[in-house]
């Protein structure tokens, strides 16, 4: 269900000329030997140096509290390539390019291309973006580049790290994420750095999730460095923020790459170069992928006639009280969805993050809650791909559903949003909780309409429906139902299609027609 890279950007807009500086680095400078000649330093001279310092390692550079930094001039032949862009943003990214390292060039050319085309999706107010790089790692066939961009909208301007590791044997560029074994070494990695956070850090804020830890490596020792972006867990006016957790207490937690990783940052460089192309059919690509979190739990069947399932959905926020209903929902071990909107995720990005990391399913109720009917389809499409890429941004997840204002679709809805890879999500419980401001009254209508297979709409901006659910998932657990997510209830999704409910999925009865009903247009849902 999980994808690393937002695949809706991919198609997006032909904006991008690549222009290709292949400049020599100012690092890499051409090195006068001895005899007064230029030359790049190369494996002969490396050996002839070698001679004299025997098997002495060479000591890692880099600050002790930061990410080893690698000299470009320690690396045979490096070059470099600038994305430009003539969009509305005005972009300027830079990234590195490795003799024999084709597939780690694409990589960074396709991510950070993905990273300008959300930034610029996600922010209405999207102005410069731009990308630096350094290495941080390269030894033993492996290379962490180090990402720093900069991107300026109306609201100011944010840093922010990446750092990307590329295996050169299999030929595979991984996320930082990826360093760490799996989802619980990457909790425990979580409640270490909450611990170890400087005091301007929000704990509650620290979460783990794949947008968060999308920047860690190792300082010169070994101790691994988690670097976050400005305003991610901490004041904006903090700027960005880092984390360094001993190398005893870490070591438990990585991967095998993580290990790679710190063995190849914790000695200095000389003469780097990648060995070759890559073997041809080495797949990495179906192991764990930390803080990439499924909505669909794997320890609830609701195919199962003994499970009864329910939906608990609600929309148009994050709001405000949104982290009690999180709580709520924590205590009785229930998922719910919740179908978002612009404005509030950019207003909220923690209660999306933490929701997110919490097992709850994130989907797409556009970005300013328009009848989609009444839009041309590109209209429809930036409507839903902005949030697409916000909760990206946030999260590192892509989603898989939408839900259209009121309700209301029609058949360019359906194209574009099958286009874009998303199920719509309809209700067969309809609480009316916007309109009745009555925690009671929501309560009973959820609780009366609650059937094995039912979606029920509700709104977490509403105070009255944070007090209703307390009671509604009390009830709920007390009958005997799971709650689960959208994507847990009916399964595997065909994008473009409308559900309204579960049932069709279980029962058997092909002549159930209400499933076509459409429920009349809510002004609020
Ligand atoms: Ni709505």
């Amino acid at each position: 269900m999980n994808k690393q890279s937002p695949r809706t950007m991919a198609t997006r807009r032909p904006l991008v000329t690549v222009v290709v500086a292949v400049a020599v680095l100012a690092g890499l400078v051409l090195l006068i030997t001895q005899s007064g000649v230029f030359s790049v330093l190369d494996p002969a001279e490396n050996a002839a140096h070698g001679t004299e310092e025997e098997n002495a390692p060479l000591p890692a550079t880099g600050e002790p509290d930061r990410l080893t930094v690698v000299d470009p001039a320690d690396v045979v032949d490096v070059t470099e390539e600038t994305l430009s862009y003539d969009g509305d943003v005005s972009a300027d990214v830079t990234y590195p390019v490795l003799p024999d390292a084709e597939p780690l060039t694409d990589f960074l050319s396709r991510t950070l291309d993905a990273d300008v085309a959300a930034f610029e999706a996600a922010n209405p107010g999207a102005e410069t973006y731009s990308a630096e790089w350094g290495l941080t790692a390269a030894n033993d066939d492996l290379v962490g580049v180090r990402v720093t961009s900069t991107e300026t909208d109306s609201e100011g301007s944010r840093e922010g790290h990446s750092t990307y590791w590329y295996e050169a044997d299999t030929g595979l560029t991984h996320g930082s994420n990826e360093l760490v074994a799996g989802q619980d070494e990457l909790d425990r990695l979580n409640a270490l750095v909450r611990e170890r956070s400087p005091e301007t850090v929000d704990g509650a804020a620290v979460l783990p999730v794949a947008a968060l830890y999308d920047s860690v490596g190792f300082n010169p020792d070994g101790d691994l460095v988690v670097e976050f972006d400005t305003g991610q867990v901490a004041p904006v006016d903090e700027g960005p923020v880092h984390v360094v957790v001993d190398r005893e207490e870490a070591d438990p937690l990585l991967s095998d790459l993580g290990v790679r990783a710190r063995d190849a940052a914790t000695v200095g460089v000389e003469s780097f170069s990648v060995s070759g192309p890559p073997e041809a059919d080495k797949d990495g690509s179906t192991e764990e992928r930390p803080g990439l979190i499924s909505p669909v739990d794997d320890t609830v069947d609701c195919s199962d006639p003994e499970t009864r399932c329910v939906a608990l959905t609600y929309d148009d926020g994050p709001g405000g009280r949104t982290p009690e209903l999180l709580d709520t929902l924590a205590e009785y071990d229930a998922r719910a969805t919740f179908f978002v909107t612009g404005v509030p995720v950019l207003e909220h990005p923690r209660t999306v993050r933490r929701a997110y990391a919490e097992g709850h399913e994130i989907a797409n109720h556009t970005l300013g809650h328009p009848d989609l009917t009444g839009l041309s389809r590109d209209g429809v499409r930036d409507e839903l791909e902005t949030v697409q890429a916000q909760v990206f941004r946030e999260t590192g997840y892509t989603m898989d559903l939408m839900r259209p204002p009121y309700g209301a679709t029609d058949d360019g809805v359906a194209a574009v949003t099958e286009d874009m890879g998303l199920a719509q999500i309809i209700w067969s419980v309809d609480t009316l909780d916007w309109k009745d401001r009555d925690a009671s009254l929501v309560a009973s209508r959820a609780l009366g309409g609650a059937s094995d297979g039912a979606i029920i709409l509700m709104h977490d901006i509403h105070g009255t429906t944070i007090d209703a659910s307390h009671e509604i998932i009390r009830e709920l657990d007390a009958r005997g139902y799971t709650m689960v997510t959208v994507s847990q209830l009916l399964g595997t999704t065909t994008p473009g299609a409308t559900y309204h409910d579960g049932r069709p999925e279980k029962k058997e009865d092909p002549e159930d027609g209400s499933d076509g009903q459409e429920p009349a247009g809510d002004p609020e849902d």
